[in-house]
């Protein structure tokens, strides 16, 4: 049997597909529709037959899990101890924020991005400063003497790579160049990896955190199995502070808000990363396939909608704005093809023409949601003739 499965999921718990009418097909949130590999899901099951349900606390086996995951997959040689667990990558970001900075500094971060990323700062008091990514030989890139200006004036650099919803996977001389300006401008560096799992064609992801000692002494580098295993249920992710003393005031900026780490997700999260390899490679191809047929089609499908095939996951980010559609992209094929992306507007203002389109699922649904898009185009063209 194939190891990745797709089934039906309308009529259970997911948000993705409770959120709309049974009629519409979901391809919004980030999380994928494929079953999740029986191997997460037998850990947990020998967890519950444990019996005892009480407050956990990672043990040093599923620690070492994560130590060598990160030396196999990104050459990363960490620490046991500089591991924090967290019930969230979101939470994560958060806590570094309310932890490394004062109310009335800033932090800056590339735009588009993902939508918690973008307001974070401005929960805790911050101003935002924004580099806007502009698409550039195929690739999004940010211009380096705007990052330098941003970061002048900030305290804090808020990373996300790979990159949502773009796609983007930084290279090493992209990082070099982030982590240089962190060391010169005396900035902490919030380095959100949750999709690193997921590069595709090859690439390999370097964390940012990796690349010196004085870089990782100001990093707190936030990952998951969620987004790569499709477990995002779970609840479980981890930080990275090689620094101590960052560590320790890490630790201290939970205030009562974030507790100990679900024991469940700490099975499964330990499972993930230590045996279902082969789960995420077939993911990966099946991701890498889907992204290829989705460019491969969208230009016949909706002639004059712009889109970079992504680096990594399964997210595609794409411009609609030449179609002159009468409503922001997402709202108009939400009503007239039944088809649920997200908005432009959630990842930085003014982006009314652009969505971002989930391809993580069943081949067959994501032709028929091109399908349907493609057909409430012609028919609005049709009736505008
Ligand atoms: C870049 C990024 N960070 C964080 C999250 C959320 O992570 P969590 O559910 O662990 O809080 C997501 C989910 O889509 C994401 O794309």
């Amino acid at each position: 049997m194939s190891l990745l499965t797709a089934p039906d999921r309308r009529g259970t718990d997911s948000n993705k597909w409770r959120r709309y009418n049974a009629d519409v097909l979901p391809l919004w949130v980030a999380d994928m529709d494929f079953a999740a590999d029986p191997r997460i899901a037998d850990a947990i099951r020998a967890r519950l037959d444990e019996g005892v349900l009480g407050y956990g606390r990672a043990m040093d086996a599923q620690r070492e899990v994560l130590v060598h995951a990160l030396l196999r997959d990104h050459g990363w040689r960490i620490e046991p101890e500089w591991l924090v667990f967290l019930p969230g990558v979101e939470p994560g970001f958060n806590m570094a924020l309310s932890a490394f900075t004062s109310t009335g500094g800033s932090a800056m971060q590339e735009l588009p991005v993902y939508a918690p990323l973008r307001a974070a700062p401005g929960h805790w008091g911050l101003t935002l400063r924004e580099v806007w990514q502009r698409p550039t030989h195929g690739r999004w890139i940010s211009d380096d003497a705007a990052l330098e200006d941003a970061a002048r004036a900030s305290d804090a650099l808020l990373l996300c790579n790979p990159q949502n919803p773009t796609g983007r996977v930084y290279t090493r001389a992209e990082l070099e160049f982030r982590a240089e300006l962190c060391l010169r401008h005396d900035m902490v560096l919030i380095s959100d990896e949750i999709h690193c799992g997921l590069v595709l064609d090859g690439r390999r992801h370097i964390p940012i955190a990796s690349l010196s000692p004085e870089i990782a002494a100001r990093s707190v580098t936030l990952m998951a199995a969620s987004k790569t295993w499709n477990v995002p249920g779970l609840k479980t992710a981890f930080a990275i502070l090689p620094e101590a003393g960052m560590r320790a005031r890490f630790e201290a900026s939970k205030r009562g808000m974030v507790d100990s780490v679900n024991i469940l997700g700490l099975a499964g999260m330990s499972a993930a990363y230590g045996q279902c390899i082969d789960w995420r490679d077939a993911v990966r191809d099946r991701l890498a396939a889907n992204r290829d047929m989705l460019a491969a089609q969208l230009p016949a499908a909706i002639p004059d909608a712009q889109i970079q095939p992504a680096e990594a996951g399964f997210l595609a980010w794409i411009d609609f704005r030449a179609l002159a559609l009468p409503a922001p992209a997402a709202s108009f094929f939400l009503d007239r093809a039944r088809v649920a992306l997200s908005c432009g507007t959630e990842f930085g203002e003014g982006l009314e023409g652009w969505a971002r389109l989930n391809y993580g699922c069943a081949p067959e649904l994501l032709e028929q949601a091109l399908q349907r898009m493609a057909e409430a185009v012609q028919e609005y063209r049709e009736q505008q003739a």
